[in-house]
């Protein structure tokens, strides 16, 4: 009996987030129907390339540019609206994005409010040395308030009764604690009720139930990609905490974050750099801080898409991915970024770690271990070729296949797709997910 084909499918970060979830995504979009953020925010910069064009996007799906496509915001995604609707017109003004039923957002998503962002700022700097390392978009606080029921959501922007009193019990107490604790400025009400009664009606639009929109199309055989922010290191639970994000960002959460059942899952493909690279602070065995590192930042332009920061970078940590493949129950996996080592002489891969004079295969969860884990390396030859040109596997130099089917045979999973540059074209597809 033939195998029903994938229906739904998640598109997950393995590592420290910017593996190129946006690439794989715009990629991918083609074979789908619906594409869905269900986690993160605005602490998300998804890049895509197409025909030389550059896109870089924070909240709306990567799905976007083809507009026969419907693209959904889930309920477990925190709302920045103002950024939202800079980039829904910085969209327009390009040409894309001439629908307003390409885009729906959830009712039941929660509001990042101007509050979110000045606290999660004036945290970080109270913190010093020990902050996190935030992208300073005001997540942490946002979901906070919506674990401890005092949030904004969509719906509650719609009722301007609601809003207004909702605003009001949160500015008592998030202005006591700015002006306080913090020796900060307050924020102004009506600052904040003229603004988003602006930003009130440019959404209302798009305000849907999309987990009806999503259960409806599911079941009427539509396909869905759901997009993943960050990267299974920066999961609330199962990350290297507390350096890590304010949501789960595995798998699982495509489900809570978009109001589908588990059962609706058909495939998980996770996307892995070739290398590693890391945002903000916290423990990172494999990083290189010698001449290795700087020319890994050069060659993959490893800059934070939302941040700007330069990227910690570091050799494929397989413990890391093998923590992820088990995270996600990951089903195949998409290496991108192949091309940015073409020229290193030796590239290294670490398969385990020693701690103490011990050996551990799994990410300890204790940071202060993992912090003076050594990383153990098996050492490959560069292939020391262009890659760029490659569109099938067999195109590639004998040393990068030999490289990748090594990273293959370490995290015991199936890579299916291969990225060769940042453009859509540079793209080696092995097994597509949606066949
Ligand atoms: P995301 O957050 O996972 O979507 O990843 P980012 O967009 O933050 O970072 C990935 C960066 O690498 C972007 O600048 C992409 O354009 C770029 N990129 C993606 N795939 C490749 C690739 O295979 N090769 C190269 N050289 N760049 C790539
Ligand atoms: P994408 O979707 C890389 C990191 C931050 C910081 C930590 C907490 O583009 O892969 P937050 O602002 O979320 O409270 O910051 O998480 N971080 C990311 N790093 N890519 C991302 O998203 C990230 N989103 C958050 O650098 O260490
Ligand atoms: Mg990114």
């Amino acid at each position: 009996m033939r195998k029903k084909k994938p229906k739904c499918v998640v598109v997950v970060g393995a590592q420290w987030g910017d593996e190129g979830k946006g690439k794989v995504i715009d990629l991918l979009t083609e074979f789908s129907d619906i594409v869905v953020r269900f986690q993160g925010g605005n602490n998300a910069g998804h890049t895509l390339v197409v025909g030389g064009e550059k896109f870089v996007f924070h909240l709306i799906p990567s799905g976007i540019l083809h507009e026969t496509k419907r693209c959904v915001i889930g309920n477990g995604v925190v709302i920045s609206l103002g950024v939202l609707i800079d980039e829904i017109d910085a969209l327009r003004k390009r040409g894309y994005f001439r629908s307003d039923s390409q885009l729906l957002i959830s009712e039941q998503a929660h509001l990042i409010m101007p509050y979110h962002q000045r606290l999660d700022l004036a945290r970080e700097r109270f913190q010093g040395r020990n902050r996190i390392g935030t992208t300073g978009r005001g997540i942490g606080p946002a979901y906070e308030d919506k674990m401890g029921r005092s949030g904004i959501r969509v719906a509650d922007l719609l009722d301007e009764g609601v809003f207004r009193r909702k605003l009001e019990a949160s500015l008592l107490e998030k202005n006591f604690t700015l002006t306080r604790f913090f020796k900060e400025e307050p924020c102004s009400k009506e600052e904040i009720l003229e603004e988003y009664g602006v930003f009130r009606s440019r959404i209302a639009p798009f305000v849907a139930n999309t987990s009806v929109f999503l259960n409806e199309a599911i079941s009427e055989g539509r396909r869905v990609l759901f997009e993943g922010a960050q990267g299974c290191l920066l999961d609330v639970d199962h990350g290297t905490y507390p350096f890590v994000t304010s949501s789960n960002t595995v798998a699982a959460n495509a489900c809570t974050g978009a109001g589908i059942g588990p059962t609706c899952i058909d495939y998980v493909l996770g996307v892995s750099k070739a290398y590693t690279t890391r945002d903000g602070e916290g423990p990172f065995p494999t990083e290189l801080h010698d001449e290795t590192g700087e020319r890994i930042r050069a060659r993959g332009g490893e800059y934070g898409a939302t941040t700007g920061r330069p990227r910690r970078c570091g050799w494929f940590d397989a413990v890391v991915l093998r923590h992820a493949v088990l995270m996600n129950g990951m089903s195949g996996l998409v290496i991108t970024k192949l091309d940015v080592l073409d020229e290193m002489e030796k590239i290294r891969i670490c398969t385990g770690y020693r701690y103490q004079g011990n050996l551990l295969r799994w990410v300890p969860a204790n940071m202060e271990v993992l912090k003076h884990c050594e990383p153990v390396y098996e050492e490959c030859e560069g292939w020391l070729k262009d890659t760029g040109g490659a569109r099938s596997f067999s195109d590639l130099p004998l040393r990068a296949r030999q490289y990748v089917k090594r990273l293959e045979k370490c995290i015991q999973t199936e890579v299916v797709a291969i990225s060769v540059g940042s453009d859509r074209e540079e793209t080696i597809l092995m097994k597509n997910p949606f066949s």
